[in-house]
C-alpha cells in the first residue's frame, strides 16, 4: 500500500550565503508525513530545525530539493500562492510567535480568519474557544507586550490554529511554558490531532516527543533516524528506535 503523504520532501537542501562563506544548513532532508500523523522534530541547536519548517511552511524556499503537499509540488510557488496555502491547509507556529504588537491577543487571533473570508461572528467563536482552550481567555483584550512569554506562546498556537488548517506546523509551541500549561497545549493538541488534523512540531520537551506517534531526529542538517509506530519513549532523544 502506497501511503497517504501530506507532507513529502526529497533531498531537500538549503544554504545560506553569510557574506562570503555559505552555511549549508540543511543537507538533504528526506521527510515523510502521513495525513493524520503527530510527529515531533527533535535535534540539537542549530541543527536546522526551524529552517526546514520554514520551508515547509513557505516562509523560504530551498536552494534545492522537492517539497510536496498532498502530492503536489510546492517548492516553486510564490509568495502569492503560498498565502492561500497558509490561509487553507497550513497553519504556522513561529518560535518567536511574531505577533502583531499593537493589537490585542483576540485580534491577533482573529486575524488570520477575517483574512481567509471567514465571517466575523464565526471568527470571534473560534477565537474563544481557542482563548478558553489555550487558558489565556484572561489576555484577550492585552497586547502581546502586556503578557508573558508562555501567554504569548499560546496566542501564536491559537492564531496558528484559528482557520482549522490540515496541517498545524509549530515551532517550540511549549518552549516557554510550565508542565501544567504544557500539558493543558498538548490536551488540546491531540484533540485536534484525534479529529485528523496532521501535527509537525519542534520541540526540545520530552513529554511533547512522548506525545506524539513519531519522532524525527535531526543532526547537522539531516535527519538521522526516525522512530515508526507507538509513542516514543520519554528519552526518545538519546537512544535510537527499537527494532522493526
Ligand atoms: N537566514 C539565515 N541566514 C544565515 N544563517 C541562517 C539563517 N537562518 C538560519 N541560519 C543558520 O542555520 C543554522 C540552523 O538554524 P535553525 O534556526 O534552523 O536551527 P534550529 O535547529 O531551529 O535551532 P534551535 O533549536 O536553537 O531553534 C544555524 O547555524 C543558523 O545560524
Ligand atoms: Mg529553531
Amino acid at each position: 500500500m502506497v501511503a497517504d503523504l501530506i507532507i513529502e520532501t526529497r533531498n531537500l537542501h538549503k544554504s545560506f550565503d553569510t557574506g562570503g562563506a555559505v552555511a549549508r544548513v540543511l543537507r538533504g532532508v528526506d521527510l515523510g508525513v502521513e495525513r493524520g500523523a503527530f510527529v515531533a522534530i527533535m535535534g540539537p541547536s542549530g541543527c536546522g530545525k526551524s529552517t526546514l519548517l520554514h520551508l515547509l511552511g513557505g516562509l523560504d524556499r530551498p536552494t534545492s530539493g522537492e517539497i510536496l503537499l498532498s502530492g503536489r509540488r510546492v517548492d516553486g510557488l510564490g509568495e502569492g500562492a503560498w498565502a492561500v496555502i497558509r490561509r487553507r491547509e497550513v497553519g504556522y507556529m513561529f518560535q518567536s510567535f511574531n505577533l502583531i504588537a499593537n493589537m490585542t491577543a483576540a485580534e491577533n487571533i482573529e486575524l488570520p480568519a477575517l483574512v481567509a473570508g471567514v465571517s466575523a461572528k464565526e471568527a470571534r467563536r473560534r477565537r474563544d474557544e481557542l482563548l478558553a482552550q489555550l487558558g489565556i481567555t484572561s489576555t484577550a483584550s492585552l497586547t502581546p507586550g502586556e503578557v508573558s512569554g508562555g501567554q504569548q506562546q499560546r496566542i501564536a498556537l491559537a492564531r496558528a490554529l484559528v482557520n482549522e488548517p490540515a496541517i498545524l506546523l509549530a515551532d517550540e509551541p511549549t518552549g516557554n511554558l510550565d508542565s501544567a500549561s504544557t500539558r493543558e497545549v498538548l490536551a488540546m493538541l491531540r484533540e485536534r490531532h484525534g479529529r485528523g488534523q496532521t501535527l509537525v512540531l519542534v520541540t526540545h520537551d520530552p513529554n511533547v516527543a512522548a506525545a506524539a506517534d513519531r519522532v524525527v531526529h535531526m543532526i547537522d542538517g539531516r535527519i538521522e533516524s526516525a522512530v515508526r509506530d507507538g509513542p516514543a519513549p520519554a528519552d526518545a532523544a538519546a537512544t535510537p528506535g527499537p527494532a522493526p
